[in-house]
């Protein structure tokens, strides 16, 4: 059963020329980053949900900012896995391509992926609370922190996670490159149906993006890459209860074998 799953994929991907991949925290999970409705989603004690708000950050900055600082420490001692890598072939290999993710860590990129959106922003990036600008940054000392030290920016303003938190909008500019895919990609009876791979997300948060729908108005074929079933997984065509780094690394090279 799975094996007529998984060569349907590979029939789609092939004959594909258009692909947006939809990613959630289960895509960086074999690397060893907790996903955060996995193992109680706590940090300290804290559910990361009171942590990850604008009213806690202003409620207290220096536990938003160890909350945070660690996250960002713990980035350095992962890699990108096996799913990041064929993310970033699949980038290569596509003409039309993107990567839509929910991510904040930064695997995508150290794997090589370049049209890659960030919906959710960059644990390695601040913003200003008064100017606004956002800076590449590398992990906040904690020893700063235990000083009671929270950083600023060269206005004067505060810094804080360029990162989407609860209860904030996502950037206009991210929904509209997801817009302008399935408009590029809206059948023409010509080219093969675009295919839309959702892969690591429970869909708690994504599954109000609208992205299926969009996605159906568009004519694509819709595949889920998990091992657990998600609140999107009754909009799938397809899905494929493996783990993604497993399920990528095995189907790729058939996607790309040359064919006789
Ligand atoms: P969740 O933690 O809610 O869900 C992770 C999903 O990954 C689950 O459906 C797991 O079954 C699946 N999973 C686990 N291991 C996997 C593997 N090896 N391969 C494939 N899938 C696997 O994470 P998200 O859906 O990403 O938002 O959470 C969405 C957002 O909620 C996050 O971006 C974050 C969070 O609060 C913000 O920070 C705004």
């Amino acid at each position: 059963m799975s094996a007529k799953r998984e060569a349907k994929l590979i029939g789609w991907l092939r004959a594909a020329e258009r692909v947006l991949a939809f990613c959630g925290a289960g895509v960086s999970a074999e690397s060893g980053v907790p996903t955060f409705r996995g193992a109680g989603g706590l940090w300290e004690g804290h559910r990361v949900e009171d942590v990850a708000t604008p009213e806690a950050f202003e409620r207290d900055p220096l536990l938003v900012w160890r909350f945070y600082a660690a996250r960002q420490k713990a980035l350095q001692e992962v890699e990108p896995n096996p799913a990041h890598r064929v993310l970033a072939a699949m980038d290569a290999h596509f003409p039309e391509f993107l990567l839509v993710s929910q991510n904040v860590d930064n695997l995508h990129e150290r794997a090589g992926s370049e049209r890659l959106v960030k919906l959710h922003g960059s644990l390695m990036e601040t913003r200003c609370t008064e100017c606004e600008r956002v800076t590449p940054c590398d992990p906040l000392p904690e020893a700063e922190l235990d000083a009671g030290r929270l950083p600023h920016c060269r206005c004067g303003g505060l810094l804080r996670p360029n990162v989407v938190w609860f209860g904030e909008y996502l950037l206009a500019e991210h929904l509209r490159a997801l817009e302008a895919f399935f408009e590029r990609a809206a059948p023409d009876g010509k080219a093969s149906p675009p295919v839309v791979l959702i892969i690591g997300t429970s869909g708690s948060v994504s599954g109000g993006y609208g992205l299926t729908q969009a996605a159906r108005r568009s004519g694509a074929r819709l595949v889920e890459i998990n091992p657990a079933p998600s609140l999107l997984s009754r909009e799938v065509d397809l899905p494929l209860r493996e783990p993604a780094g497993v399920l990528l690394a095995r189907i790729w090279p058939e996607v790309t074998r040359e064919q006789r």
